[in-house]
């Protein structure tokens, strides 16, 4: 059975959109077999990294901070897909990035130069293989998704860990609303979380499929002034 953890970035938990698109995704992982775990950085108690890479060259492997993350260090070590998902917060959310600065740990710090860069690998008691993002926006161009996207992927090739590659949601609260389009991207996001866990791979149409735009541009832009221009009116 392939154990996936899911590490949800948003602060709004079960409220956020993030949560909205990771469900489907982990009934379509779970109906292909897979056992998933999902945990909230918000609910964790997660410091920053202080830098001090004792993980590195003192308490090899283990991090010093005694924060909720020692609870999480064990479900790495046994999780074989990682899935970090996420809203766009300019980069990422102040919870998901010391989550991912905490990470330090897994890896050993033999450095090898390839393709230009200095890389290295887990230790060998990480058995996570694959990596896969999960970004929502709120604005409207998909565009506003890729710098989180770069940064899980640079983090994938640091660890030594294969990519999967990411699936994206701008102008992402549609994931909640009750239309027609948001219903057929859900059950898209199942099929995509199924064929992940049996073929261990995502299609680019199935992608497409997900990030399309649901609104015009200008209906977008126009009604998202709308609502803050009423709210100014008002007071
Ligand atoms: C501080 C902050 C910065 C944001 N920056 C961006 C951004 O650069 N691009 C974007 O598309 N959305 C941005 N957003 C909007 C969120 O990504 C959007 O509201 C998202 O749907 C929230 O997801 P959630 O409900 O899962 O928390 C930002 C939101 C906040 C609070």
């Amino acid at each position: 059975m392939t154990k996936v953890l899911i590490v949800n970035g948003s602060p709004k938990m079960e409220k956020s959109n993030t949560f909205a698109t990771i469900t489907p995704l982990i009934v379509g992982m779970k109906k292909a077999g897979a056992s998933v775990e999902l945990i909230y950085t918000k609910k964790q108690k997660i410091f920053s990294c202080t830098g001090c890479f004792s993980c590195w060259y003192e308490t090899i492997g283990e991090c010093v901070i005694k924060d909720d993350m020692q609870n999480i260090y064990p479900k790495l070590r046994e999780a074989e897909i990682l899935v970090l998902a996420t809203p766009v917060h300019s980069i990422l959310p102040g919870g998901m990035q010391n989550f991912i600065n905490r990470l330090i740990p897994l890896i050993e710090p033999i450095l090898e130069f390839r393709n230009g860069r200095t890389r290295a690998k887990c230790h060998e008691y990480v058995k996570i293989t694959k990596i896969l993002a999960v970004i929502v926006g709120g604005w409207y161009e998909i565009d506003n998704l890729y710098l989180p996207v770069k940064l899980i992927e640079e983090l994938s090739k640091n660890y030594s860990i294969n990519f999967s590659g990411a699936i994206l949601r701008p102008h992402a609260y549609f994931m909640r609303s009750d239309s027609e389009k948001s219903k057929e991207i859900l059950l898209k996001l199942e099929d995509v979380g199924f064929k992940f866990i049996e073929e261990g791979l995502l299609n680019k149409e199935d992608l497409d499929f997900i990030s399309q735009p649901v609104f015009e541009e200008e209906e977008y832009r126009r009604s998202k002034t709308n609502i803050y221009l009423e709210r100014k009116n008002q007071t």
